[in-house]
């Protein structure tokens, strides 16, 4: 199954560190505006659960993968109590799911929504948080903006070599490298593959990918779907820092639900 980091989960939060200085003040200021619990769809390993729950905030945290999930579990276990207790968890499919309780607000960030490569699971993952959120709730959600050039990039990637790390601790080197096996253009699902390759302190070399499968959105896309299904948008950008929609590398969408 594609999107899971089955192989990969535990290079992933090497892999964000970057982008976690940007989203995370932005989903910390939000999560500050809301009252009650927060459900966090495809958490993974916990780098959005845990700065919230840090925050004070109590946060459901639901994904399908058992790796992302397993490394978010271990980390909790070294969270002060009064963090960790304020976090839960569920392994289930975003496309489809009953928790049984409401929340005040839903968040999917950095980009998980793009893994539902379906209408039919767009639009399942969209009446499940409907469900989920108390009346007046928010929902925030982040995909990333298909500039012009979207096809191009991504059909001419065979292999770059994103970046390079050294891992004092075990002495290891990853060399992370992305290429893509395939562009869908009318279904707008382009087919990566995320791969790092590890080189060990006595030479071996051992490489870990997965394969991933993403739909990429126009924003009039976005905002019909959520028009659709019960949304109304109060805000959208394109960055972090609440730059205007269409400028930056992302499209986030700041939505109530709908009575
Ligand atoms: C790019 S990671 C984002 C993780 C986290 N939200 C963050 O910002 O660091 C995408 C996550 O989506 C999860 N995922 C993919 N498809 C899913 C699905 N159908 N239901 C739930 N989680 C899913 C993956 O397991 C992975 O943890």
């Amino acid at each position: 199954m594609n999107n899971l980091f089955l192989r990969t989960a535990r290079f992933y939060d090497l892999d964000m560190s970057d982008l976690a200085t940007h989203d995370l003040a932005f989903y910390r200021g939000h999560a500050a505006l809301s009252q009650g619990p927060i459900l966090e769809l495809a958490c993974g390993t916990g780098r959005v659960t845990i700065a919230l729950a840090r925050a004070g905030h109590s946060v459901h945290g639901l994904d399908l993968s058992n790796s992302m999930l397993a490394i978010l579990e271990t980390k909790l276990a070294g969270e002060r109590p009064e963090v960790s207790d304020r976090v839960s968890i569920t392994q289930g499919d975003m496309a489809e799911f009953n928790l049984g309780r409401r929340f005040s607000s839903v968040i999917v960030p950095f980009r998980a929504f793009q893994a539902l490569t379906s209408f039919e699971q767009q639009r399942g993952c969209l009446l499940s948080v409907r469900r989920h959120l108390e009346p007046g709730g928010r929902f925030i959600l982040d995909v990333f903006m298909p500039h012009p050039h979207v096809l191009q990039r991504w059909e001419g990637a065979t292999g770059h070599v994103d970046w390079v790390a050294h891992d004092p601790e075990t002495g290891e080197t990853i060399t992370r490298r992305s290429r893509c096996r395939r562009v869908d253009p009318e279904r707008q699902i382009i087919y990566p593959e995320l791969s790092f390759e590890v080189t060990s302190s006595d030479g071996s070399v051992h490489t870990f990918a997965d394969q991933l499968a993403l739909r990429f959105f126009y924003p009039y896309q976005i905002q019909t779907l959520l028009a659709t299904h019960g949304f109304r948008i109060e805000e959208e950008w394109g960055d972090y820092q609440c730059g205007p929609l269409g400028y930056g590398p992302e499209q986030i969408y700041v939505c109530r639900s709908l009575a």
